[in-house]
Parts: structure tokens; sequence; C-alpha cells
């Protein structure tokens, strides 16, 4: 039997608790299919940092470089300083990887209450392409105290380990500043991907995010790179957004969006509301892709740390996560059962989700993360049996 071989990384929080479903869901479909995913658990996260002061390793980065694909659930505890665990181990391995695609669908499902009024399935479904590895999140800034020369590195994307020099002269008081660098082959491989995904898709638009009426020179090189691409995909139509104003079309008209590409930090933000606009946090799926590496897949919401332990988080994001990526290694493998289990993931999640009677409390309902779970994978063996008709 055809055997994939998956670094799971459940975290912390509510992390374990939706990963167990998306992996039991997972176990499930490839059984179905012919052939199986194998689950290797990595403890990043909170606990193993507080016994050992341990994030991730060279050498746990080199053991998951034996593996076809990560799959996380999340991060973060109130224990932890703020930032210690997102950069050490999240954006450690989204760097690391060079996963330089987060590809997060926002997909409105039927039965999913919307809190747009008016709008339905058909009116919320695009996908926003994330880049994942520069503009604000390549580590480049400092506070200053004194006046002094600061030397700063990059330390993410295509710019790592470029060094600015900064010399601040004089200084009324205390300043911080960070910066943000894009280069051109960064913000090319990702606005690219965008294209052939729209290709692949048969969507007809993309619609480039950024704020280049105030930050020139980062937005402007965007803007710049955008329209060249663009030149290669005159099938598709294209158009500028600030980020401030596609902040209000979200909400708006959402179904004028086909696909989106963003710089990191404006993607980041943009696609907490667009999971809104698809039913909220716990529905929202992501994808840390390196089209030619090591893949990592996670819901896009936290740890939740109030909810942990008590069985109540949606795991229908981490479910979904884990149908990106068998799509993914399908693609990659060139394997059709691979395909086929995704699809059945998505029909037995959109069967249950459409029917609404076993759903969590944040979608409406009282049901718990792992009878969501458990639900999930009797719709998969009915679809099997042939007792319901895939949605
Ligand atoms: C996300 C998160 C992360 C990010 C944090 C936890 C580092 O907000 O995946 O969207 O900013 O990318
Ligand atoms: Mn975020």
């Amino acid at each position: 039997m055809r055997t994939y071989r998956i670094a799971a990384v459940p975290g912390d929080g509510i992390g374990p608790e939706v990963l167990a479903e998306g992996m039991k869901v997972l176990r499930a479909a490839s059984e179905a299919r012919g052939i199986s995913v194998d689950f290797e658990v990595f403890p990043f996260g909170s606990e193993r940092y507080l016994k050992t002061g341990e994030t991730v390793s060279e050498r746990d980065l080199q053991d998951l470089e034996r593996f076809d694909a990560m799959y996380f659930g999340a991060i973060g505890d109130p224990r932890v300083p703020t930032g210690v665990l997102e950069k050490e181990i999240l954006l450690k391995l989204r760097f690391h990887f060079d996963q330089y695609v987060n590809l997060r669908p926002v997909k409105l499902y039927e039965g999913v209450p919307c809190p747009l009024v008016g709008k339905t399935p058909k009116d919320v479904d695009f996908y926003v392409v994330r880049e994942n590895t520069e503009d604000f999140y390549v580590g480049l800034g400092g506070r200053a105290s004194q006046p002094a020369e600061y030397g700063l590195k990059v330390s993410s994307g295509l710019g790592r380990g470029t060094t600015y020099s900064l010399k601040v002269s004089s200084l009324a008081d205390e300043q911080a500043f960070q910066l943000g660098v894009l280069t051109r082959r960064g913000c090319e491989r990702a606005i690219r991907y965008a294209f052939e995904l729209a290709r692949r898709k048969r969507k007809t638009l993309v619609t480039s995010v950024d704020k280049a009426n105030v930050m020139t020179h980062v937005y402007g090189l965007w803007r710049e790179v955008f329209q060249r691409v663009s030149m290669d995909y005159r099938d598709i139509g294209t158009e500028f957004a600030f980020v401030d104003a596609i902040s209000m079309w979200f909400v708006k008209n959402p179904e004028h969006y086909q696909v989106v590409v963003a710089p990191n930090m404006f993607g980041d933000i943009i696609t907490d509301l667009g999971a809104m606009i698809q039913g909220g946090m716990g529905l929202a799926p992501g994808a840390n892709i390196n089209p030619e590496g090591l893949s990592m897949f996670e819901p896009i919401h936290g740890s939740a740390p109030k909810y942990k332990g008590l069985n109540v988080a949606n795991p229908i994001a981490s479910i979904l996560a884990g149908k990106m990526m068998l799509e993914f290694l399908a693609e990659r493998r060139g394997d059709p059962a691979l395909s086929e289990a995704a699809a059945l993931v998505e029909s037995s999640v959109a069967l249950v989700l459409s029917e609404g009677r076993v759903r969590t409390r944040d979608i409406g309902g009282s049901s718990s993360t792992s009878q969501v779970g458990d639900s999930v994978v009797q719709r998969i063996s009915e679809i099997e049996k042939g007792r319901f008709e895939a949605p």
C-alpha cells in the first residue's frame, strides 16, 4: 500500500484536539481510497519549551526533511512571552523550508451562518495568496535609546543575510523601528503562483493588494512586479486594491473576488477578515507552500488557550487543512488516489455542515470537537457505501 509520511505538530492549546480530528479523518479517507497516511508526532510547543528551553532544533529540522508534508495544529501559550513560540516555531518552520506561499481559501459552505446579510455560498468563494517569507516579517528592526550605529540582518525571504546598518544620530527619546524588505524575486514567485492558481482554477481575475500610496518603496516594487508578471497571463484580468479599501470590499462585495495576492503582513490581516466572512476562524484552513519542497498545512486560527482541553473547538479548519495537504501531495506525486481522498474529505465536511445536526458552538451548535470529527468519518464511510450522493 502506498504510504505517505506526515510530520504532525499538535502544538499548544486547542491544537492537539483539532489536529487529532484531522488525523482521524485523513486516515479514514485515505484508507477508503486504498492508500495510507502515517503520522509521526513532533512535540514542538510550550510544554517542551518550558521544560527544556528548546523550540525547534537543527536536529528537528533535519528529521523533518524525511517527510512528505507537515500537519500543524496551533502554537501559543500565556505562560510564554508573546512572540517567542510564534517566531521560534511557526515562523522558523515557514522560513527554514522556504514556504513562500501561504494559500488561504475563503469559502463559505452551505449551512454555515455568514455574518454578511444576504450573502450565500456562491458569493464567498475565493483564494488569498499571501507571500509568506518577506515584508515586515523579516525580523529587521530595533529600538534606539541612544545615538549609535545599528547593524541589522534580514533573517528570512530571499534577502536573507543582507545586513543594513542604520545610524541614529540624534535622539530626543527612545525610538523603535521595524523595516519591511521585499525582493524582486520574492514578489515574483508569490505573484506568479497566484496567476498559475487562477489558471488552474479557471478564475478570470487576480487582485493585487498593497499600500503603494504611502509605503511607496516596498509596495512600489510589489506593484511593478505584479504588472510585469501579469503580462505573461493576458487571459486573466487584473486590478490593484489598497489594503484598507479591500477590507471594506470583502464585507460589501465578496462575490467580486477570485484570486487575491498580498504581501505578507496585509495577507495576514485580510485573511482573518476572510475567515469571518466564511463563518469564523473555526472554518478557515491554510497551506504554507514550497512548491518544490516541504509544505505545511494548518488551520489559520491560533491556540485559543481558554478552550484548551474542553473538547469544544471547531476542528473543521484543521480537517480542511488536511484536505489541502492531500490535494497538494496528489499534484506533486501524481497520485489520483490522493485527490480522490481529498474530495472525499471535502464532500463529507460539506455534508456535515449542510445538515447542521452536528456542529460546534462557534457556529451555533452544541457538539464537541470529537463528535464533529466522528461525524465526518461516518459520512466518509456512508459516501463510500453509496448511501449519500456527494454534493
Ligand atoms: C497566522 C498567524 C501568524 C502570522 C503568527 C502566529 C506568527 O497570525 O498564521 O496568520 O502572523 O503569520
Ligand atoms: Mn494571522
